[in-house]
């Protein structure tokens, strides 16, 4: 691949997915097409039938769409609203009406059509908007809008059937760039009324290994003639999708929602099992051993509940130098994806270029297998001269068994006595550092220190905060362990635990300065290139619908669950953290006062601070030289030389800001633990002098320090602490604030992190999810299911296991319900929910069949609440419960569950009807809770 095509290429591949999508081809076909593409080959062999239109049913797209916008909203405002604001579906539509928008001259917007190309692609732009003198005003908040699409979708029956023996098919459907579909009923064969849609979510990032969605048909078609659906789809432009319009091709200012929308058909005449090749997960061998012990294998049920209960070897002459062990038995619900987790152990070098193995499945009435091929890459072993250009493929069990893969550059020499610190390098949005090796190539080879590059789980993952921060510092525990199992290796050993220096590029900028302010003992220095600082400073959220509606109290509640997010707030951490930040003067995708900004705000806490910013003058958001410089290498040097644990210089006042205890490590060995009110920031600031430390909080609960050393004198909130001097060597000693009296705890029990603040923490899970739903699901709660775990797939390669609620309270009674985090669906009617509220754990209860929190029921018929509660039997672990009776609760409540950033969603929240229209400000009650579980005054708004 050349140097011309990666330059040219990445400018937008950083977030415009689009321009990404055709990148990616032209890597494939530089190398000669082996290269994995996006779709899976097992899917055209099952699809192609009806593509060929002979025998089987086939489908189309109307080319021709009805377009309804656009319509001011802010960025991930439509989780809020219905998808398809303005429009009630279940009502007849009027291709007549006018609905109010505030973009349009006049007030006004009505239908308006559109027609999509060839290869599905649809453009939808509004011309006649006045979009240059809004941006005058407003800014990109300003090209943020919603519109709803409409098409239609023809299903047409085998030409010669006899009509009654043709299985009705299902849709598989890919949605590139839109937020959510739905398809409905046919037009006038039946009311639409009281049909609750069944939403889908798009993948909006256009992001690789998504397999698409299985959409059961709402009504069977006719065996005999065709049968036309209508096709809705929530189409929502966001700067961080789309890009700034006047830098895209045409420059002409003027936004365009470029959606690609496929159907094909599933038939229930084929296989109901298939391997998903998009999914498989490889290492490297170096010098004929693998880099890593965990492979991956990509299986999707198609219908029925299957079981991957063993894994054999196959092509191998005995006795094999490798050998294979499944890590679990995979329990896969109808139409999910899991990947079946495989360890992998050696006795003798191994130098063949694939692993062949069978998996063998059971289903309720069937046994099958299924033969893979795991083609691998065999490298020289690493020298001082020669590493491979790709970097070393390496790979890991990511929380427990998920089988996870991630690129190192092993450095040039031996370590020449204690290891030195590793570099770690987030990439930027859109960036798949397995399929596109150029993140990994910009990164220069260190003399002594290894350079890691880990996925964040996917190409965006969750900016690299939560699950994403979590993989990142695992693949460097990860590392140690691999370069730990072969003496050969143990030259290049790192340090347990290792300090890293982090640097990244864009959304891995943003990044950078995520990581190395929330663990700062862990991180030696940073250097974040064209990062931006925090979501709603990137695009504001002036044009809020829900804003307009809302009590300002509520909305502070709910924008409290960004504020672990803002790296603005978080900068006193980083006063004694050497930083390099650089930003291109002309950046048309992050704008460069983010850097500069951020710089100032640290300089602000101490003027001190060894923080550097170079702008590179005249220079776009990415150039190749943005690393690749004397500056940075000199800077990188000058770091990495030091050891892997060396002496940290420490300001002799400094103040550690945290938000939630459990997403922030240590500043100086201080660990702030439990907060007073959740939901507010807490400090603590420490001044030394000579032998007197002396402290003070704020809205600190808990608190925790390391190495303490004898003879000091202590005082917290200006009062002496005295130490009890029979602690010798203190691991932890823990402060606890109780009637304003601060206290040491002298028993050293591993302390409780507080780990709530926000339902996305229920993604930090150290295992898979588990999905509960209740035993006799509807045809509606199997999907919910299915659809969260198909979102946990695309968005995040979060594994989850869906079971039933007896099934959950047998493992709960035998203790095997595991370590990890649990999401349970459905109202009373799941008896697993049940089970754990009657504890009262939390402010929520249920009196006979109704869900009550402080004496207030959850309302109307449509509610639904999530909330946080504690794990039943695992301390650190949480549950969220999506608490719903009925389709358009559990269709809300769905679409609320925190799979992207920037959704507002505290520890619990009840959702009233109106949030269809009004977005946020039809939140019925919000909060974040108090410690141990508590009401939270301050943070409660019902
Ligand atoms: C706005 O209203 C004026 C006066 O009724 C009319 O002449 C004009 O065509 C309208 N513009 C649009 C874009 O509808
Ligand atoms: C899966 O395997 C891991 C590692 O052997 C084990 O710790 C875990 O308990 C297993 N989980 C289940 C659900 O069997
Ligand atoms: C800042 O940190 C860099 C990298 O460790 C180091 O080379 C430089 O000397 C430091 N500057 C100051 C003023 O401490
Ligand atoms: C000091 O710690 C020891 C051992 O935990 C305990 O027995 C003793 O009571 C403590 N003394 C004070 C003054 O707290
Ligand atoms: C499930 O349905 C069956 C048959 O309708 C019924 O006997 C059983 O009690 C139901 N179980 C639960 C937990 O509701």
């Amino acid at each position: 691949m050349t140097r011309a095509l990666r330059t040219m290429a990445y400018p937008r591949s950083c977030w415009t997915s689009t321009f990404w999508f055709s990148w990616v081809l032209a890597l494939v076909m530089a190398s000669g097409g082996q290269q994995q593409t996006v779709f899976d080959a097992s899917f055209a062999s099952l699809i192609d039938a009806g593509a060929n239109g002979s025998i089987d049913w086939r489908v189309s797209v109307s080319k021709d769409w009805d377009v309804l916008g656009p319509f001011p909203i802010h960025a991930r405002e439509q989780h809020f609203l219905s998808p398809a604001f303005p429009l009630n579906l279940s009502e007849p539509l009027d291709h007549t009406a006018q609905w109010p928008s505030s973009y349009a001259d006049n007030g006004t917007v009505g239908w308006t059509t559109a027609r999509a190309r060839d290869d599905g692609t649809l453009d939808v732009s509004f011309p006649e908007i006045r979009w240059s003198s809004l941006r005058a005003t407003e800014g990109w908040a300003a090209l943020q809008s919603h519109s709803v699409l409409h098409t239609t979708i023809t299903i047409y029956p085998p030409p010669s059937q006899d009509g009654q023996s043709a299985n009705p098919p299902k849709l598989l459907v890919d949605l590139l760039q839109g937020s959510f579909f739905t398809v409905l009923p046919p037009k006038n064969h039946e009311s639409t009324e009281g049909v609750v849609p069944t939403w889908y979510a798009g993948n909006i990032y256009a992001m690789d290994r998504a397999p698409p969605q299985v959409v059961p048909l709402p009504r069977d078609p006719s065996a005999t003639e065709p049968t036309a659906y209508d096709l809705f789809v929530s189409g929502d432009y966001e700067i961080r999708l789309f890009g700034d319009p006047l830098f895209n091709s045409r420059r002409d200012g003027i936004p365009v929602l470029s959606l690609t929308l496929s159907a094909s058909l599933l038939t229930s005449s084929k296989a109901e099992v298939i391997l998903l090749p998009s999914h498989d997960v490889t290492c490297d061998f170096a010098d004929g051993w693998a880099f890593g012990d965990a492979l991956g294998v990509g299986v999707r049920s198609l219908s029925g509940w299957w079981t991957v209960g063993n894994v054999s070897l196959t092509t191998i002459t005995e006795p094999s130098p490798i050998e294979l062990q499944l890590l679990n038995a995979t329990r896969i619900a109808p139409s999910q994806t899991r990947i079946v987790p495989i360890r992998i152990s050696q006795r003798a070098a191994y130098y063949a270029s694939s692993i062949e193995l069978d998996l063998h499945l059971t289903s309720s009435t069937t046994l099958t297998t299924l033969h893979v091929i795991l083609p691998v890459t065999q490298l020289p072993q690493w020298t001082p001269s020669n590493s491979p250009s790709e970097g070393i493929m390496a790979s890991y069990f990511f929380a427990t068994s998920m089988p996870t893969a991630f690129r190192v550059i092993p450095p040039e020499l031996p370590n020449d006595g204690d290891p030195h610190p590793a570099v770690l390098a987030l990439h930027g949005a859109g960036v798949d550092i397995i399929t596109m090796p150029f993140w990994i190539q910009a990164l220069p080879r260190q003399e002594r220190s290894w350079v890691i590059a880990p996925t964040g789980r996917t190409a965006w993952g969750l900016d690299w905060h939560g699950p994403s921060t979590q993989d990142a510092w695992s693949t460097v525990d990860a590392l140690y362990a691999i370069v730990a199992s072969r003496e050969s290796w143990h030259l290049y050993m790192l340090a347990e635990n290792t300090r890293v220096l982090v640097l990244g590029h864009s959304n891995g900028g943003q990044g950078a300065w995520y990581i190395a302010s929330r663990y700062p003992d862990r991180v030696a220095a940073a250097i974040p290139a064209a990062g931006y600082i925090k979501s709603q400073s990137y695009v504001p959220l002036i044009h809020s619908r829900s804003a307009h509606y809302i009590d300002p109290p509520l909305r502070a509640i709910l924008e409290s669950s960004l504020t672990p997010d803002d790296n603005d707030l978080f900068m006193s951490n980083l006063v004694d953290t050497p930083i390099l930040a650089i930003h291109g003067g002309d950046d048309e995708n992050v704008p460069v006062w983010h850097t500069r900004e951020a710089v100032s705000v640290l300089k602000t806490w101490d003027p001190n601070a060894n923080a550097t910013y170079v702008e590179d003058q005249g220079q776009t958001h990415w150039y190749p030289a943005v690393f690749d410089n004397d500056h940075v290498k000199a800077f990188m040097r000058s770091l990495l030389e030091q050891g892997a644990v060396g002496a940290v210089s420490q300001s002799k006042s400094f103040t550690l800001t945290v938000s939630v205890p459990s997403d922030s490590g240590a500043m100086h060995g201080w660990r702030i633990l439990s907060l007073q009110t959740p939901g507010r920031l807490a400090r603590l600031t420490v001044r030394v002098e000579d032998d007197l430390v002396s402290v003070r909080t704020t809205n600190v609960k808990s608190f925790s320090i390391h190495r303490l050393t004898n003879g000091i004198q202590l005082t917290v909130d200006d009062r002496p602490l005295h130490i009890n001097e029979t602690i010798n060597d203190p691991v932890v000693l823990q402060f606890s604030i109780h009637d304003k009296m601060w206290t040491v705890e002298n028993s050293i029990v591993t302390p409780n992190i507080q780990n709530t603040g926000r339902l996305s923490n229920i993604l930090n899970s150290v295992a898979p999810l588990l999905i509960v739903i209740p035993d006799n699901s509807t045809d509606r709660m199997l999907s919910v299911a299915g659809r969260i775990a198909h979102n946990l797939d695309i968005y995040h390669k979060l594994d989850a296991e869906i079971i039933f609620a007896d099934e959950a309270l047998r493992r709960l009674q035998t203790g095997s319900l595991g370590r990890g985090n649990i999401v349970a669906f459905g109202d009373v009617d799941n008896s697993f929910t049940r089970h754990i509220l009657v504890d009262s754990r939390t402010p929520f209860q249920i009196h006979g069949t109704n869900l009550f929190i402080k004496g207030r029921q959850l309302g109307q018929p449509s509610a639904a609440a999530l909330f946080l509660h504690p794990h039943p039997s695992v301390d650190s672990a949480l549950v969220m419960i999506v608490f719903a009776g009925r389709d358009s609760g559990l269709e809300k409540g769905l679409r609320l569950c925190p799979i992207r950033t920037g959704v507002t969603v505290p520890d619990w929240l009840l959702i009233g009807t109106s949030t269809d229209a009004v977005g946020a400000a039809g939140i019925d009650g919000a909060g974040v809770w108090g410690v141990n579980w508590d009401w939270n005054e301050a943070m409660s708004w019902l």
